[in-house]
Order: C-alpha cells, then structure tokens, then sequence
C-alpha cells in the first residue's frame, strides 16, 4: 500500500490537534465499521472560520485527512468549508489508496456536523446549509 509524501506528512506531524474551550461549533461522527471518531471545533467570527481544531481517535489515513482538511477551512467563509468535499481533500493529499478513500469521509461529515452545530447554536435550522445530516448521536457514517 502506498501512501503518498503529503499523506506521511500530515500522519507524523498533524496540524491543528487539539480542542477549542469555548468553540462555537463542534461536530463528532465515527465510522460504525472501523470504528474510528472524529471530533472537529470551530471558531467562527463574522462568519469566517478563524481556528479549527480537531481530535480524531482513528488510523493515519483518518488522521492525515482531518490535518488536511483543518488547514483547507482555516480562514475560509463558513459557505467555503460548507463545500468543503472529501474528494478535495484526498486531491490535495495526492490521493489515498482506493480501501482508505472512506477515511477520508470521516473529516468532511465532522466539518458539516461542526458546522450545523454552528447554525443551531444561532438558532437557524441548518439543513437548507448542510443538507440532512442524521442526529448527532446516531451519526456514523458507513
Ligand atoms: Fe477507520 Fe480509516 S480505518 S477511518
């Protein structure tokens, strides 16, 4: 299996680890299969994302991704990282072998979940935003 420079890069030296205290959005999923959780904090200020923080208890293709994907909605308007596609981020990682590509999935679902968060917080209904997401505690993503 070969995982790419980038992809190394981002594993041993992950970028934005950790939590935000007083986020304004966070978002969990895991993967029912694997069995892997990922957590995702936004701060979110005039609707720009100023940090994003993330914990992922999973393998390196999971880890590599939220990195990725942490620095691709750093700065970002909030409608950026809502586009904000798996596929994107496996591009900018140079790719991922074809069996870890759902790992990937993992990063893009957290960020939608943080962001949905985010709306409710502000009491605005985010699905015509996110699109359906399914509850909180009963998202896992397959
Ligand atoms: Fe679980 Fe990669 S094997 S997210």
């Amino acid at each position: 299996m070969m995982y790419s420079d980038k992809v190394w890069d981002h594993f041993s030296n992950p970028r934005n680890v950790g939590e935000i205290a007083d986020a304004d959005g966070v978002g969990e999923v895991g993967n029912a299969t694997c069995g892997d959780i990922m957590k995702i904090y936004l701060k979110i200020e005039k609707d720009v994302i100023t940090d994003v923080k993330f914990k992922t208890f999973g393998c390196g293709a999971a880890i590599a991704t939220s990195s990725m994907a942490t620095e691709m909605i750093k700065g970002k308007p909030v409608s950026e990282a809502l586009k904000l596609t798996n596929k994107a981020v496996v591009e900018a990682l140079d790719g991922l072998p074809p069996v870890k590509v759902h790992c990937s999935v993992l990063a893009e679902q957290a960020i939608k979940h943080a962001l949905a968060d985010y709306y409710r917080r502000n009491g605005i209904d985010p699905t015509p935003f996110v699109g359906e997401l399914p509850d909180a505690e009963a998202c896992h993503v397959h």
